[in-house]
């Protein structure tokens, strides 16, 4: 039987046992004036995270998930239009691209980086597809769908490569969404600009969540779409508005998309520690490395590209006979995790898309060696050791079996 948890997969009381004093003060402030919804709180914290990803605007919304509907909503994505992401992620994101009417396609990752593999996007855009210059559309062949939007998702805390995915999409006339919501104030270094840029910075929008768990998380649901563009920005105020500028003034159908106050004011106290808390994931991902250094040739660690500075939301290693290497660490009290188990065009739910095994390599391998080990700010080099430890001892056993 496994041992009671003495490592868990992530700590979420500490934090918030820390903070405590101010989160409470952020409840006391909209008790006083019952401002629960919209006002002040909300668009402080607007301001706020537009500042921390180097956006111009931010519209908080009530999940990641509506963050991404709204985004492909206010970009342009039209009832049937494909949209293309890859097959590792979170349902999220292609349950937003159907259910803002798009039609999911799917392009395999880098198995370095885990992340949109710009080579493969190019190739299904220039042999699947076709580009009509005078109407300005890229149409997929056999479909014949209009094409209309590409969104690279920053898995794990690490940014997809963003360059060259920009450059094919101003080529072919799409917008991208970036999938941010494992990625709050990770960077990229783009060639182009030579300059560092943050998550939510890049695309024509980036989606957040503010999922409890995220590197910057609420204290319930939430979520937000930063741009630079103005009127994306507008336009996304009203569909999470019930499609109104002006109260009972309604342009178009919305939806009930807001992020509650209380929620936005709680964010705006944590996150002021996130720069902290996302360098303290970065100094333990290192350490994770080290301690792995041995185990190199049985153990698959994160690669931080040479153009990423990733914030480690998750830490995600790769080994042979990964369900024998969690009941491992569960025997020792230490708990883990699989994001994400089955490719999506796996899935039963993407049946009708008609993809079949085989048709994303990269994605099935990965997806059947991955384990993500604790991280979080809090989990300390004591106790990281021990998972450490508990690790390597698997993999040498495995090793010395095989000799
Ligand atoms: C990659 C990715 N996209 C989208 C989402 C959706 O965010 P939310 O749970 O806030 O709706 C998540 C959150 O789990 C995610 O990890």
């Amino acid at each position: 039987m496994a041992n009671l948890t003495k490592v868990p997969f992530l700590d979420l009381v500490t934090p918030h046992k820390e903070l405590e004093e101010e989160l409470l003060a952020v409840v006391k402030t909209a008790f006083s004036n019952a401002g629960f919804i919209g006002g002040p709180m909300v668009e402080e914290f607007e301001r706020e995270f537009a500042r921390f990803c180097d956006a111009k605007f931010c519209v908080g919304v009530n999940s990641g998930t509506d963050a991404l509907r709204f985004a492909f909503m206010a970009g342009g994505v039209e009832p049937g239009d494909i949209v293309i992401t890859v097959p590792h992620t979170f349902i999220a994101t292609t349950e937003a691209i159907s259910q803002a009417g798009g039609h999911i396609a799917f392009i395999d990752i880098n198995e370095q980086t885990y992340t949109l593999d710009p080579e493969k996007l190019r190739e299904y855009i220039e042999i699947k597809c076709e580009f009509d210059a005078q109407a300005g559309k890229l149409i997929e062949r056999a479909s014949k769908r209009k094409v209309a939007a590409i969104v690279p998702v920053h898995l794990y805390g690490q940014m997809a490569d963003m360059d060259p995915i920009m450059d094919l999409a101003a080529k072919y006339n799409l917008v991208v969404i970036e999938d941010a919501c494992q990625a709050h104030g990770a960077e990229y270094f783009s060639k182009k600009a030579n300059a560092w840029k943050k998550a939510g910075s890049i695309g024509k929008a980036a989606a957040f969540s503010f999922y409890p768990g995220k590197n910057l998380g609420a204290c319930g649901e939430g979520g937000a779409v930063t741009t630079n563009d103005e009127a994306m920005a507008q336009r996304m105020k009203m569909i999470r508005d019930h499609g109104q500028a002006k109260k009972y003034y309604h342009d178009i159908e919305g939806y009930n998309g807001r992020l509650d106050s209380i929620q936005a004011g709680w964010l705006s106290v944590k996150l002021r520690h996130l720069a902290k808390w996302n360098e303290s994931r970065r100094a333990l991902a290192h350490s994770y490395h080290e301690l792995f250094a041995d185990a190199k040739d049985s153990l698959i660690v994160p690669v931080e590209a040479a153009w990423t500075k990733g914030v480690y939301h998750l830490y995600v290693v790769r080994v042979q006979d990964r369900e024998a290497l969690q009941a491992h660490l569960a025997e020792a009290g230490i708990a883990t995790g699989i994001h994400y188990p089955i490719p999506l065009h796996l899935q039963k739910a993407y049946e009708h898309l008609g993809y079949k095994k085989g048709a994303f390599p990269v994605t099935e391998r990965v997806a059947a060696e991955i384990v993500s080990l604790p991280m979080f700010p809090q989990l300390g080099h004591t106790l990281q050791k021990e998972v450490a430890e508990k690790v390597v001892e698997f993999v040498e056993s495995k090793q010395t079996v095989a000799s």
